[in-house]
């Protein structure tokens, strides 16, 4: 019955509602109580102290006149006016007084208490408690007796089942209001919890078309949770839309050089080729195989990368002399493109890392590097190091890259090459340079040139799974 949060919220809820509830009647019946015996002493002071009063005016009468005192005050005076029971000490002062208490133990010496003190008592008497108040009667100054006026207790402590009645019907509607409360409370907090969880439902079916952020979405952490679960859902929904283009791009790619070797094998199947044009088709075909065993060789390392199956190496590696390498076999191309290649890389330091990475991510820069570079143009290869990183950079004066440019360079497939790049080049190298515990930016002016620099750190730190 309580497995459900909303069953046991508002459980919870009713439960400590319907607890406090009774706390407050015990503490208001026991204040009564207390109440009502204060009450009880103020009154039975009050009788009393008009008793002995009435009592010693009587007295004082009586003996001016030469007569003994009234014995029926009270039966006639006070009757009925208090439920309270007369007990007296003393000589006889009232010896027709109703409701006398015989066997009452109680010691009240009236000789030493003073004209206005009124003592209280707790007495038993004929098998019952009482409460009672006492007075000392006085002639002038003399003390010549006292009277108690006392009261069951059974009276007083029974007072709180007057109000027992009233506390209850309290506590039964703060009990239906409590629960309808709780229910409400309950249900409102639990809402969104079960909008997010048949949302949840739909996305583990590979339904990525939900929206759990409406009007009434709260500001409070179930809200956040609710605006986090949405975020997660668009992201989900843009790399589905990601995978889906990337998986478009890779069939064009692959079907590209495909078609131009199906195009030439068919030409040679059907004799179309002349031998003098023989040795240009096998070129052909051999270009687009080679073409594509780069494109299949690429999406593999950019796979790998991506689910972090890619294994790399830590080995001292000098940069002075594996940069070295990677400009020797551009300066060919620096000649025929008439570009001035500078590479003030001899102090580059040793680091920890994986060398031949290095190389391809190097090897690719330069690459694009020459490609964007027209006549007269500068490519530069550098190395700095600074706070134990070491920063490797190619600079160009070629074309440039757009600041909306800037990001999408890095993307598979972005690549202005047209037929001849498969725009896997960057995104390789980044994702490289990730994986050796580094990074690859980009600083560029559009029409000046642009510089890429490969952070590493001087010891490879292992990446955290
Ligand atoms: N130095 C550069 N100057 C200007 N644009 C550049 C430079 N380097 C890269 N780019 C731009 O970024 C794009 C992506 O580069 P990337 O190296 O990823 O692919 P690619 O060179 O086109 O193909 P691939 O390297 O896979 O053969 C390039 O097509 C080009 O538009
Ligand atoms: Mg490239």
């Amino acid at each position: 019955m309580l497995q459900s949060l909303r069953a046991r919220l508002a459980f919870l809820f009713a439960g400590t509602l319907v607890l406090a509830t009774v706390t407050a009647a015990v503490v208001v019946v026991s204040l009564y109580q207390s109440y009502n015996r204060d009450q009880t002493e103020a009154e039975l002071r009050k009788q009393v102290s008009g008793v002995a009063s009435y009592y010693e005016r009587a007295f004082r009468r009586s003996f001016r006149q030469g007569k003994p005192p009234p014995p029926k005050i009270l039966k006639t005076e006070f009757e009925g006016v208090s439920d309270a029971k007369l007990y007296q000490i003393g000589p006889t002062l009232f010896p027709n007084a109703p409701n006398t208490l015989n066997n009452a133990h109680i010691h009240l010496d009236y000789s030493t208490l003073g004209p206005k003190a009124r003592p209280v008592y707790q007495f038993s008497s004929d098998g019952a408690t009482y409460i009672g108040v006492g007075a000392p009667i006085f002639s002038g100054k003399q003390p010549i007796g006292a009277v108690v006026l006392a009261k069951p207790l059974a009276d007083v402590n029974n007072a709180w089942k007057n109000v027992i009645g009233l506390v209850a019907a309290g506590v039964a509607v703060g009990l239906i209001v409590a629960i309808i409360l709780a229910t409400y409370v309950a249900r409102r907090i639990t809402h969104p919890l079960r909008v997010l969880g048949s949302a949840a439902d739909k996305v583990a079916r590979g339904d990525l078309d939900v929206n759990v952020i409406g009007k009434r979405t709260s500001d409070d952490e179930l809200g956040q949770l609710a605006t986090r679960f949405q975020g997660m859902v668009d992201r989900l929904r843009e790399v589905d839309e990601l995978e889906r283009n990337f998986l478009m791009r890779v069939t064009h790619e692959l079907r590209t050089p495909l078609t131009a070797i199906s195009g030439h094998v068919q030409a040679l199947a059907e004799g179309v080729v002349g031998p003098d044009d023989l040795d240009e088709s096998l070129t052909a075909v051999n270009e687009e195989v080679r073409r594509l065993d780069r494109l299949v060789g690429d999406l593999l390392d950019l796979t790998r990368l991506e689910a972090h199956q890619f294994r790399v190496v830590s080995e001292e590696v000098g940069l002075a002399a594996l940069l070295e390498r990677a400009a020797a076999s551009f300066r060919e191309k620096a000649r025929t493109n008439d570009v001035i290649f500078h590479t003030p890389i001899d102090q580059a330091p040793t680091i920890i890392t994986d060398g031949d990475r290095v190389l391809q991510i190097v090897n690719n820069l330069l690459d694009n590097a020459f490609r964007w570079t027209p006549r007269g143009g500068t490519v530069q290869l550098g190395c700095s190091t600074s706070n134990g990183v070491a920063a490797i950079s190619v600079s160009d004066t070629g074309r440039g890259i757009s600041p909306a440019e800037k990001e999408a360079v890095f993307h598979p497939f972005y690549s202005r090459r047209g037929e001849g790049g498969t725009g896997l080049g960057l995104s390789i190298a980044r994702e490289l340079a990730t994986a050796l515990g580094g990074r690859l930016s980009v600083e560029s002016e559009p029409g000046q040139g642009s510089t890429f620099t490969l952070s590493l750190p001087r010891k490879r730190r292992r990446r955290a799974k």
